[in-house]
């Protein structure tokens, strides 16, 4: 069974902990440093991925602590540039952790295909004519997706939607099992599009899946009890919990606030996103579609009191995949799935969504209470140590004493080294 709980893991050296994941996980050294040190992915193959390759562009891949999903502890790969975010993960995910861990499902999740009916005389016998037709329908879509349906997926049903007069939108609702399964359902759709037309009357439109997988919503809870949220504060607890519901409101009350709120979830969804070779751009349009979906845009997690406790729940659509795609080529993604032992794509997506709720949690109960900019600054303190050769436990020293100076700079960070060196105060002449 994998630990999480891997305390001291920040104070390592890249070496350190590719040592401590690989006792934990049971993959060679070698196996990670092949994965990881040139970022996954080899040049000659990258040429094939896209077009007018010009190189590599690599990005820092990292491991969210603590988490513990649905009784079991997961190691969180993510992939982001932006300093705090895996630390602030981490530390939400500990939070949680007090609390008996997150609790996570997707239940029968379902890709859409939409195929676009124009110029449609009669609606309703159209409607009429499509619904009586819908055991033949699904199976002409199920012919154009043999392998799927032999992975035990395929077409499981057709809606009809009106959008306008005489405009119609036929919903192909698919199991795509493993795949993200855009080309899947793109296949079907346009399979369909003819004999949907004729039995509509109707002028052919667009075929193409939706990012708004409304029918592909991963649900995540946490219950944070108020101690393990204030540790650390110098606040009372019931303090912290209402702050951080008050925090929640303020996005359930304001579409601007929302925008930003989600933009903390998608800071851990998007990590997990990338790390894991999937489609963020597939994932950030269905967020931000379903965040709007009432009309108006609100936020995809909440969070209320409890009795003692903080509760936070999210709610949002998860397209992805662990077959096919990016993860044919890329080893970096596919040692990824491995290092979270993840076993299908509905479980990637309870990854993906409980390390989008710690975000969440980290940065509400930052901005509720200290602000985020002393956590900001302080990881800032310890990669300027770094940046001016600071090693070991040096790092931690010199970061601690530019942030007791308050001056959080390259050349405060090189005294304080130069100090602690010469066997005298960190950096006192500041
Ligand atoms: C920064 O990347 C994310 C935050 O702005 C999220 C939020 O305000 O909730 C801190």
């Amino acid at each position: 069974m994998t630990n999480s709980r891997l305390p001291g893991f920040y104070q390592l050296s890249i070496d350190e902990r590719r040592a401590v994941v690989a006792r934990e996980r049971g993959i060679s050294e070698r196996d990670l440093a092949e994965s990881f040190d040139h970022g996954g992915l080899e040049l000659r193959t990258a040429d094939k991925v896209t077009e007018n390759v010009l190189g590599l562009y690599a990005l820092p891949f990292g491991l969210g602590l603590n988490f513990q999903i649905n009784g079991k502890d997961r190691l969180i790969p993510m992939v982001v540039e932006e300093p705090s975010v895996v630390a602030a993960a981490s530390n939400a995910a500990k939070m949680v952790r007090a609390g008996g861990g997150f609790s996570a499902r997707m239940e029968n999740p379902l890709a859409t295909a939409q195929i676009e009916l124009r110029d449609v005389a009669d609606e309703a016998q159209a409607r009429a004519r499509i619904h009586a037709a819908e055991t033949e329908l699904l199976g002409a879509a199920a012919s154009s997706l043999s392998s799927l349906v032999r992975r035990g997926g395929g077409p499981r049903e057709i809606e009809v939607r009106s959008i306008a007069p005489g405009h119609l939108v036929v919903h192909l609702h698919v199991d795509t099992v493993d795949a993200m399964g855009a080309n899947l359902v793109n296949t079907a759709a346009e399979h369909l599009s003819g004999e949907l037309c004729r039995l509509a009357g109707a002028r052919p439109g667009l075929r193409i899946l939706t990012n708004l997988t409304d029918r592909r919503v991963v649900e995540v809870t946490a219950t944070v009890p108020a101690a393990a949220l204030a540790g650390g504060l110098g606040a009372a607890p019931g303090d912290v919990v209402d702050a951080v519901a008050a925090a929640s409101l303020f996005a359930e009350r304001d579409p601007y606030r929302a925008a930003t709120h989600n933009k903390g979830i998608m800071n851990g969804v998007d990590s997990v996103i990338l790390a894991t070779g999937n489609d963020y751009r597939a994932v950030e349009a269905g967020a931000h579609a379903y965040a709007a979906r009432s009309g108006t845009y609100r936020p995809l997690a909440t969070w209320k009191r409890s009795g003692d406790a903080l509760l936070g729940t999210l709610l949002m659509p998860m397209a992805v995949g662990t077959v096919g795609g990016t993860l044919r080529v890329h080893a970096g993604a596919k040692r990824a799935l491995e290092l979270a032992e993840v076993t299908s794509a509905s479980d990637l997506a309870t990854l993906a969504g409980a390390a989008g709720l710690a975000s969440n949690l980290a940065a509400l109960r930052a901005l509720a209470t200290e602000g985020i900019q002393r956590g900001h600054m302080s990881l800032h303190a310890r990669s300027l140590a770094v940046s001016v050769g600071a090693e070991g436990n040096e790092v931690e020293l010199v970061a601690s004493r530019v942030m007791q100076l308050g001056h959080v700079t390259e050349s405060a960070a090189r005294d304080a080294l130069d100090a602690l060196r010469s066997g005298g105060q960190t950096g006192e002449n500041q």
